[in-house]
């Protein structure tokens, strides 16, 4: 891939280089037990905060008759209550800072699509141990000083705009802040600007790419070596697809606001087996989503995360609700992985008695000929059971009799992988809603 004559060649490796270990930050040089150690030193601090300045974890850790210095060791963890996004409501919007609001310095807020939003603060430390975060996540995707960042991750409350644009500066890079939306303009600009990295989600990425045909600009010949995606979740499947059109590296990228925002846990490019949770910071588990149990690594459940170093908003035994387990540590020996998040279980639809996620239905279109990356599931009822219906795009070149092979297939693939039969309709392309930021996947009428 082409490389910017004008820019800091010294600096600049080629597409999918490894970090060399001298430029990673001491924390991730740290093995295994010295960072324990030092998490449970950090944990000890944080749960004394938060028990000394928020009403509701006081309450809440007399209830569970439970005091900080009952933490002696990371399993000591389990005995702690867990704190849930309903805390965060019933406390709206300020109740749980742990610090004075004078002493905050930035806000962020979930959008709220059911009821309050979710209302998050950062001190001025803690807005610099984000950037740094990101920095390292930007480091560890293959991201170095002097590159150039174009972010379309939504500015605003979102964290994703900011959280990425303050780090990407934090890493030494140029950062073009685009955020989202205004398509056409965005892929003139990654023309004219010529951008090593994009920070985006990848359903906005597949708009962008789409974006790219229309113009008649093949999108392999871009400057984009590195694409740093999340938000939402995505497939392996759809790591081959967006890598094959694009030719870069697609690497994952995961956090959530009530945690901090992007750059909780970063996948490396060298590597690209899941993402390293920055655990000098941010304490994981993994529980059953139904029993509340602690389950040991390597076992499937709900990810739950302790903060160790926030100051305004220090969050105890989080329930994230995304699904994924957790794994040893690979590119940074002394951190555990997560594997990429399959959904949420609140996305999770039942249907006539099976779980059934989004992804999975992901994998099925994206591995069929003829289909474009594009589909949308409507669940309805018919009678008394419930029905789902996967709307798919045809690839503008396909073939009337590719389209209806191609609807077979998928139902047939869905049926064999998940054990549920579903109705494929074979839409014409650019039909469906098109991806801004994150994509809703999942039209729900059944309650209709
Ligand atoms: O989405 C923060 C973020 C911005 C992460 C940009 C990565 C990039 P929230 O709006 O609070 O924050 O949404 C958090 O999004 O609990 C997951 O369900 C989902 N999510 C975030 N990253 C990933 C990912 C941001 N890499 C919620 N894979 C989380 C799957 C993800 N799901």
């Amino acid at each position: 891939m082409s490389t910017d004559p004008t820019g800091p060649a010294d600096v600049r490796p080629r597409r999918g280089e490894p970090l060399p270990a001298n430029l990673w930050d001491d924390a991730e040089r740290l093995p295994r037990e010295e960072v324990r150690d030092l998490q449970l030193r950090r944990l000890r601090r944080t749960l004394r905060h938060a028990y000394d300045n928020v009403e509701l974890y006081r309450e809440k850790f007399d209830r569970a008759g439970v005091t900080p210095d009952d933490c002696r060791t990371p399993e000591d963890l389990a005995r702690f209550p867990f704190t849930t996004k309903a805390d965060l409501r019933e406390t709206y919007p300020f109740g749980m800072f742990a610090v004075p609001l004078s002493e905050v310095r930035r806000i962020h807020a979930s959008s709220g699509t059911t009821g309050r939003p979710t209302v998050v603060g950062y001190t001025e430390r803690d807005l610099s141990t984000w950037a740094d975060l990101v920095a390292r996540s930007l480091r560890a995707a293959g991201g170095r000083p002097g590159h150039k960042v174009h972010i379309s991750y939504g500015y605003g409350l979102f964290t994703g705009g900011l959280g990425a644009h303050y780090g990407a500066e934090r890493a030494g890079c140029t950062v073009i802040p685009a955020s989202g939306g205004m398509t056409a303009r965005q892929v003139q600009i990654i023309q004219d600007f010529r951008p090593e990295i994009i920070m985006v989600t990848p359903s906005y990425m597949l708009t962008l790419l789409d974006e790219f045909e229309k113009q008649g600009v093949d999108p392999r010949s871009t400057s984009l070596e590195v694409g740093m995606f999340g938000a939402e979740p995505w497939t392996e499947e759809m790591r081959h697809e967006i890598e094959e059109r694009m030719d870069l590296h697609a690497v994952d990228i995961y956090g959530l606001s009530e945690v901090m925002g992007p750059g909780v846990a970063q996948e490396c490019v060298d590597t690209k087996d899941g993402l390293h949770v920055w655990e000098d910071h941010f304490l994981p588990e993994i529980v059953d989503p139904f029993t509340d149990d602690v389950l040991a690594d390597g076992e499937s459940g709900e990810l739950v995360f302790t903060s160790l170093t926030k100051e305004a908003l220090p969050v105890i035994r989080y329930r994230t609700r995304d699904l994924t387990r957790l794994l040893p540590g690979t590119a940074r020996a002394g951190f555990r992985r997560i594997e990429k998040i399959t959904g949420r279980c609140d996305d999770m639809i039942i249907l006539r008695g099976v779980n059934v996620f989004p992804t999975q239905i992901e994998e099925v279109v994206l591995r069929t000929p003829g289909v474009a990356p594009h589909f949308q599931i409507d669940l309805s009822r018919r009678g008394r059971m419930d029905h789902m219906t996967v709307r798919v795009e045809a690839r503008p070149d396909a073939a009337p009799e590719q389209r209806e092979s191609a609807a077979g297939a998928i139902a047939q693939g869905v049926k064999d992988g998940v054990g549920i039969s579903v109705e494929v309709a074979v839409v014409d392309p650019e039909t469906l809603e098109r991806s801004l930021g994150k994509l809703r996947r999942v039209r729900d009428r059944r309650g209709a």
